[in-house]
């Protein structure tokens, strides 16, 4: 029997918790145990400190006492309350106002979880099973921890979503698998029946990111509900820039990648905006934003919005920053001008319809890659292009990702966009 384990990690994003729930119950209905790990690549590296190197291999580590609904393939039964999955008793406080919870969870980082503790997932933002940034985890100590973890669990499927720094420690964590159990073989940290039950990792890939700047998708998990936040703000900002006649100049989020700066601008009708790859063409950008937003105010126009991504850059790769560009728009243009970072209201809320749909198609979809996956097949990543779900070898599309920031660093603006979609034309 698979025993799939799902984890969350790097930045968090809405549609997270769906993609989980999707993993869960998908998982629970194709007979395999299902697990969630706790805090990312932190939580696997950590494992389960009470009990660490009591299970062997077969054992169930459950919790204690049972949480309700934990039940795999069960369903909760009546006489126990509804919501009462590790999450009541994690994040939302349910159970933990009732003095259980955190007792039952501490220093518990890898869980068994059942049909009826991933209810109501679907529509809560963040990512209720944690996430982190792990230095451990990018070292090979850490990853052979997280191996042995996993081992002594009895874990032998992983679904990691996250951004590409944390399916790049997916892929790395596979590829080195031999060396590990090798390794830990020989430390004696598992037994030859281990090693042999455990030779392959199969591993799969959901990228959950607001930022959708994965090469070989169309869309990340979560970046439309970041876009909705960014619009909401930005209608909120105009109504007030209007009543003042001011400029805004509104940084949002996105790391290297304009494409929440350029989809906000659109949905918008913002008057000027800043991605990375588009930059400026001539040295003195300044100039050339100043006579259009001034076209504007000649037309009427009673407010100024100006976009910018924080990965912004001028022609010469100098980072633009919104600080700038208002001191521009203040002297040379005279207009009351302020800076508003949106930050991370950007990445926080409940998701979008979309985000939910596309987390759960994906989130089933990775479960039947896991369940076809061979030794041989390179680990997938799961995408979605021109509407229809995809696999793609999960290493490819991160290696395409880091060289779009590369050729953007390049300068080779077209190249970038056609690695990040091929159907791209400028
Ligand atoms: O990758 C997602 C993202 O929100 C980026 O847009 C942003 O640059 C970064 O993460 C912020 O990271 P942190 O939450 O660690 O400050």
């Amino acid at each position: 029997k698979t025993r799939l384990a799902c984890l969350t990690s790097g930045g968090d994003s809405a549609g997270m918790n769906a993609a989980v729930r999707a993993v869960v119950k998908m998982a629970i209905a194709r007979g395999c145990e299902a697990y969630v790990v706790r805090e990312g690549w932190e939580g696997l590296v950590r494992g389960n400190e009470e009990s660490a190197g009591q299970h062997g291999v077969g054992e169930t580590p459950l919790h204690s006492p049972p949480l309700a609904g934990g039940v795999p393939g069960s369903h909760t039964p009546s006489n126990q309350p509804k919501r009462g999955g590790f999450v009541a008793t994690y994040g939302e406080g349910e159970l933990l106002k009732e003095g259980e919870g955190e007792q039952t969870l501490r220093g518990r980082y890898i869980i068994r979880v059942g049909w009826d503790d991933v209810r109501g997932f679907a529509s809560i933002g963040g990512t209720l099973i944690g996430t982190a940034r792990c230095a451990a985890f990018r070292e090979i100590e850490g990853r052979r921890t997280a191996a042995l973890n996993l081992i002594r669990h009895g874990i032998d499927a992983l679904v990691v979503c996250g951004g590409d720094g944390s399916l790049t420690g997916a892929d790395k964590l596979r590829a080195e698998w031999p060396e590990h159990i090798s390794a830990l073989l020989e430390r004696g940290d598992i037994t030859q029946e281990q090693y042999n039950t455990y030779k392959n990792l199969k591993i799969v890939g959901l990228v959950g990111s607001i930022d959708n700047d994965m090469a070989g998708t169309d869309m990340t998990i979560g970046a439309t509900t970041a876009l909705h936040r960014i619009c909401e703000a930005v209608d909120s900002i105009s109504s007030t820039a209007s009543s003042h006649s001011r400029a805004f100049v509104i940084e949002v989020m996105g790391r290297h990648c304009g494409w929440l700066a350029l989809m906000a601008a659109i949905a918008t009708g913002a008057d000027y905006m800043f991605i990375p790859e588009r930059p400026p063409t001539a040295a003195d950008w300044q100039s050339s934003m100043c006579s259009v937003l001034q076209r504007h105010r000649d037309e009427g126009k009673r407010k100024t919005i100006v976009i910018i991504a924080e990965g912004a850059h001028d022609c010469n790769l100098n980072h633009i920053t919104a600080a700038e560009v208002k001191d521009v728009l203040t002297e040379r243009l005279g207009l009351d001008t302020r800076v508003t970072t949106l930050g991370h209201t950007q990445r926080g809320g409940n998701p979008v319809a979309y985000d939910r749909i596309l987390a759960t198609l994906q989130g089933a979809e990775a479960v039947e890659a896991v369940l076809s996956s061979t030794p041989e097949t390179p680990s997938p990543v799961i995408g979605i292009q021109e509407n229809k779900i995809t696999r793609q070898p999960l290493m490819e599309a991160v290696a395409k990702t880091q060289e779009v920031a590369k050729r953007i660093e390049a300068r080779d603006y077209e190249g970038a966009l056609a690695l990040r979609d091929p159907e791209f034309e400028d």
